[in-house]
């Protein structure tokens, strides 16, 4: 396989993650003395970065850090990654984007994010990041409108496939003037915001992806369902396929969103399947809704393969592992 340049052109965050057995009701103060909380590397696109590093991407990050104590950290892990980190900015007035993470006891979670050095982001650091001749250019929404929208315009003007993760969603977004893209994906949430259809059935998955197909012009739409799995839609061949999730016993969901889109885009740039790179992605995901944090939870790929290769020999909800055990062999 060859090594691709991807151009990760979104969001750094420190995460505030408390973990707690329930939700607090408004007014109420719950204590929760045995449950430590933590500070950890995340953002929706330093998460996917780390991925795409894990996986062994060439990758390239573009984002907004401030010139704070939490921005030099971050910036040193990703140096760590084996990440390029030439393009990550410092706003000198707004500090670095912050997450508060609420974890209940089943794995889920709720996310309020003070976005930041990361709304900083300009037309012109965009312009600068393009200057390391990207093989792939990949985007969240965790950064302002006009930076997605002139990174979207210079990818298609240089003919370089585009790849949208689509969180967080708003429904105000202009997604037609993304231009041509080559996945499109939102999760359930985001699905319903663009759309206005819960994708909680085979046929509402289809309804939703065939109105965001006429809202972005892509050539695949992704919808993530969490441990539903994922529904993919083929635009032009008008052509769906159902991939089941993996089983697992979820101790923290974030930032699996990030880890399943990044590794899809990574496989699907290597093979061109999109069927196989969300099956890859699947087991991904897996893997890290077992493990704590946002980048804490990131397998590489070595680490997939193992956990593929593990499935299949107890030839146990084996179909999704198949196909990694099958690619990742190469
Ligand atoms: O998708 C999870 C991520 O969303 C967290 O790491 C948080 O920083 C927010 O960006």
């Amino acid at each position: 396989m060859s090594k691709q340049r991807i151009l990760v052109i979104s969001s750094a965050n420190i995460d505030f993650v408390q973990r707690m057995r329930r939700m607090p009701y408004s007014g109420e103060t719950v204590i929760e003395n045995e449950l430590m909380y933590s500070y950890i590397p995340g953002g929706k696109g330093a998460n996917s970065a780390i991925a795409f590093a894990r996986f062994g991407a060439d990758t390239v990050f573009a984002c907004k850090l401030g010139h704070d104590a939490n921005g030099k950290r971050l910036r040193a892990i990703y140096d760590r990654e084996g990440i390029d980190t030439r393009y990550i900015y410092e706003d000198e007035e707004t500090p670095t984007g912050l997450a508060s993470i609420l974890v209940e006891d089943n794995g889920k979670n709720r996310i309020i994010v003070y976005p930041g050095a990361n709304m900083t982001l300009s037309a012109d650091d965009i312009e600068d990041s393009f200057t390391c001749y990207p093989d792939a250019v990949y985007m969240q929404l965790e950064i302002p409108d006009e930076a997605v929208i002139e990174a979207a315009r210079r990818a298609n003007e240089a003919g370089i496939p585009l790849f949208i993760d689509a969180g967080p969603a708003r429904l105000d977004f202009p997604l037609d003037k993304l231009g041509k893209i080559e996945i499109f994906s939102p999760n359930e949430s985001e699905c319903r915001i663009f759309t206005g259809v819960t994708p909680n059935t085979e046929e509402n998955c289809l309804r939703a992806a065939i109105r965001l197909s006429s809202l972005v012009e892509a050539k695949y739409i992704v919808i993530k369902l969490g441990d539903k799995g994922a529904f993919i839609y083929d635009v032009g061949k008008r052509e769906y396929f159902t991939v089941p999730s993996e089983k697992v016993e979820a101790v923290d969901t974030t930032a699996a969103g990030d880890i399943f889109t990044a590794v899809m885009t990574y496989v699907y740039l290597q093979n061109k399947d999109i069927v196989s790179a969300v099956k890859y992605a699947t087991c991904a995901a897996a893997t890290s809704v077992t493990r704590e944090g946002a980048s804490t939870s990131i397998p590489t790929r070595a680490e997939v393969i193992a956990y593929a290769k593990a499935k299949v020999a107890a030839d146990n909800d084996k179909d999704n592992a198949d196909a990694v055990v099958a690619e990742g062999d190469e």
